[in-house]
Parts: C-alpha cells; structure tokens; sequence
C-alpha cells in the first residue's frame, strides 16, 4: 500500500522540491509514497481569492480564515492524521516519525501570515507539531523535514544503504547516543590520521572505542540526551554526566 502524503499550501510549487531526488524521488518515482500539494488558494471564492485576514483584537500581520482553512482540509482529509505545522507545536521526535511512517500518510497543513484561526484547529482535531525552536516564514519547510523523515523509513526507499539499527534516536544499542566519529581512505590526509584502532583489525576494540566516542560527543553537545542515557545505562557508563 502506498503511503499517501497531502499538503496544504499556499505555495504548491515548493513541493515534491528536494524530495524529487535522492532516495525520497527514486521512492516517489517508484510508487512507494505518493504526494499531493493541495494549493490553499484553489478554494478561495472571492473575487481577490483571499485567505487571510487582520487579527480581531488588533496587532500586526494576517491570519488564515478558519473557512478556507477547513474547506481546504475537506478536499484531501480521510483516516490519515491532519497535522498543523506551527513553532508553537509539540517537538518533533523520531519515535512520532516513526508512528506516522507506520500509518497510511499524513495531510500537512502549512501556514504562513501570523498563523491560522484558531477554531479550525479545533474544529478538525489539528495536532500541532514544531521541528525546532526556531522560526520559519512558513510551514513549508517543516512539512518537507517531516515528509523526508518519514519517507526514509518506508519499506523499500532506502535499500542497505541504511541500518535503521545504528541510528540514534532508535531504540537499539545506540539508543540516546549520538554518532561516533566517520573516517574512509585516504589513511592520511593533510597530515591528519586515522585512530589506529580503527586500522587495527580488532573488531571488539572498534566497538567498544566506537561506544565510547558516541558517549563522548553526547556528554559534550547534549547535556539533555546525556542525562536521559546516563540513568538508562547507569552501570555500563564510566563517568557521571557533568554537574548542571
Ligand atoms: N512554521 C514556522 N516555524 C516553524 C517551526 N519551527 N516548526 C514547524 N512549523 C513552523
């Protein structure tokens, strides 16, 4: 069965964009995923095709119209969960990616101007999802990092090029882990080595020199995932996390 993605936007032409290649576009060429952008404007009957409007109560920039916004969402919405993509959203996570990849699809809705009424995502349930604390002129962007998320995951995109168990935000024995540090040929390159270890043959000092960087890094640049990992790993770990 084909995992349907639909997006709602006001710029239909951002999209399937960098998913028309790589591994995503070979996907999408094959029939593995499918993806429809649903121009927001399409359903907007006035004369000037508007869909926004000033904020009631005052303040800057435009809202999108709770009519529009839903009769937009009439057109594509089924079984598939109905997400609004918006700053002010829970986190996204890899275990959701994962959820949603395991599903039928996902209907996307974008927004830009200030955001969208606030009864339309009442109205239709909207889950409400951020890709970080950080702000985008609109969701478009967010929708393609959720898409490309996803996609990767489906049964058939990414082939061997890929073990889903070495990833880490996957459950696994890199689970909470960042990655360990990468090196290919050649042995030396402006005057920088390779750790010997990894020359070496010995695949269980590999392992254990691997574990030990990813724990390294993580301690360094995710006080966060280190905590979390520190108390799920209590015995195996050598050092306590650094005091906040
Ligand atoms: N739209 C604008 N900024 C966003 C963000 N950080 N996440 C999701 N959607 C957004």
């Amino acid at each position: 069965m084909t995992w349907r993605a639909s997006v709602l936007t006001l710029f239909p032409g951002m999209f399937p964009g960098p998913l028309g290649q790589s591994l995503a576009g070979r996907g999408l060429d094959d029939g593995l995923w499918s993806l429809q952008a649903q121009d927001i404007r399409a359903v907007a009957t006035d004369r000037h095709r508007k869909v926004d409007d000033t904020p009631f109560g005052g303040g800057a920039g435009m809202v999108m119209r709770p009519d529009i916004v839903d009769a937009a969402l009439a057109l594509v919405a089924d079984e598939r969960p109905a997400i609004y993509l918006t700053p002010r959203g829970r986190p996204l996570t890899q275990a959701r990616i994962r959820d949603l990849a395991a599903g039928p699809g996902v209907v996307l809705l974008c927004g830009r101007f200030e955001g969208v009424d606030e009864r339309v995502i009442a109205a239709r349930a909207l889950e409400e999802i951020s890709i970080g604390d950080y702000v985008l002129s609109g969701g478009e962007p967010a929708a393609l990092v959720l898409l490309d998320a996803c996609v990767r995951l489906l049964p058939g995109v990414m082939g061997a090029a890929d073990s889903a168990g070495e990833e880490s935000f996957s459950p696994g024995p890199w689970a909470g882990l960042l990655e360990y540090p990468h090196y290919t040929r050649p042995a030396e390159w402006q005057g920088r080595t390779v750790p010997d270890v990894l020359l070496s043959g010995h695949h269980g000092a590999i392992a254990t020199w691997r574990l030990a960087e990813a724990q390294r890094i993580t301690r360094e640049r995710r006080p966060d995932l280190w905590a979390a990992y520190h108390q799920a790993h209590a015995a195996a770990v050598a050092s306590p996390p650094p005091a906040p």
